[in-house]
């Protein structure tokens, strides 16, 4: 299928990235701006749904800390939605946060996609987002949804075209697995379909549902997918940072990337894979003072948004994630990870974060599983 002008071409932009880099001089963009319908991002860098995490508060960081073409909520049951029985905490925020904005739907039902892409309409959300990766055993088996519905393509196209009609413009599109198991990979199809449903675009994690995060990503076969629709695919899976977001662009010819993981520890890696995607110098990683300030302002919006201590509660897994790679970061989580409410984690904050920058050598943040994916 005809693919010019959507692919990226980025053979020179990994050369470019390799000279010395000088912050003055003219820069031209190395990779494609990427259209989503009639959405335009402002880069092609798209920070994925990522459930018990992008919640409002998460997605201001991410946005204060720029570089990222489009944020995503987590995954929201359209049937529990419809139905009426989903605390609709996922949205919260939703309506007046600023755009783009995507919201992400699950479910297995045509019908109750439509419906609650018709109430994502009214909300004016700028994409909606179908989930047919989750391989959470209880959204496959019992619900029949997420990642099982890759054994289903014909049931996937139908839930595009019902999403459609509910969303009305905004556009839709879907994110996807390679398949079930290495021995059912419908990645291809699945895209196809999505397509000819009227799909504006698709992210492919490149694993199959039953792959762990230790699997390499099958970059291969997300070229197969970029190289089967014409809309444009988002390449996802252990990005990290500009060098491997740059390198899965060059590799799989992806229009736009998508971070997960990487992002709940480094949520400044989007405007480092920003400025690498526009030909600039990488900028550094806020300093250790700028994280503890960027912490407890993380920590007193989720107070605001919860009262305490759930706000308390919910800050450690973010608490946790921080420092990745910084000597005393050990000690530090020990002691989040159980703080009982405001007043305790700001005594362990001022106790316990480390001030110096002393590196250890510990990948940051990409042990999490995909446990809360529901
Ligand atoms: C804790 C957790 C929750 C996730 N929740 C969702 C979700 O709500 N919707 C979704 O499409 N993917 C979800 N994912 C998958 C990620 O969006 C992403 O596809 C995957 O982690 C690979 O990207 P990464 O290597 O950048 O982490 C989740 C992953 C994790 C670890």
């Amino acid at each position: 299928m005809e693919s010019a002008g959507r692919r990226n071409d980025i053979e020179s932009a990994s050369d470019r990235h390799e000279q010395p880099q000088d912050a003055t001089r003219t820069t031209v963009p190395v990779v494609a701006p990427l259209r989503i319908g009639s959405l335009e991002l402002e880069t092609p860098i798209l920070q994925a749904p990522i459930a018990g995490f992008t919640d409002l508060v998460f997605r201001r960081i991410v946005r204060e800390l720029g570089g990222c073409g489009l944020i995503y909520t987590e995954m929201i049951s359209a049937g529990g939605w419809v139905k009426g029985n989903i605390p609709p905490d996922r949205l919260i925020g939703v309506k007046d946060e600023p755009r783009p904005l995507g919201v992400q739907l699950w479910d297995r039902e045509p019908e109750m996609v439509e419906e609650a892409a018709g109430r994502l309409a009214d909300l004016d959300v700028s994409v909606i987002d179908l989930n047919f990766g989750c391989p959470k055993k209880r959204i496959m088996g019992k619900q029949g949804s997420g990642a099982q519905l890759l054994r289903d393509p014909a049931t996937v196209g139908r839930m595009v075209e019902a999403t459609k009609r509910g969303a009305g413009d905004i556009p839709v599109t879907a994110k996807i697995r390679l398949g079930p198991t290495s021995d059912l990979i419908t990645a291809v199809e699945v895209a196809r379909v999505s397509e000819q449903a009227g799909a504006a675009a698709i992210t492919v994690h490149g694993r199959t549902a039953r792959d762990g995060y230790g699997i390499p990503v099958a970059r291969d076969r997300i070229a197969e997918v970029v190289e089967a629709v014409a809309i444009p695919v988002i390449a996802n899976g252990d990005i990290v940072d500009a060098a491997s977001a740059l390198e899965i662009l060059e590799y799989t010819g992806a229009a736009g990337v998508m971070v997960a993981r990487r992002c709940l520890s480094a949520p400044w890696v989007f405007r480092e894979i920003a400025a690498a995607f526009a030909g600039e110098p990488i900028p550094p990683p806020p300093a250790l003072e700028q994280q503890r300030e960027q912490l407890l302002r993380h920590h007193q919006q989720l107070v605001e948004v919860h009262g305490d201590p759930l706000g308390t509660v919910l800050i450690r897994k973010f608490a946790a994630r921080y420092l990745a790679g910084v000597k005393g970061a050990k000690a530090f989580r020990a002691q989040v990870t159980g703080a009982r409410d405001a007043a305790d984690f700001r005594r362990i904050v001022d106790a316990l974060f480390p001030t110096g920058d002393e590196i250890e050598p510990d990948v940051a943040g990409q042990s999490l599983v995909e446990e809360s994916c529901e």
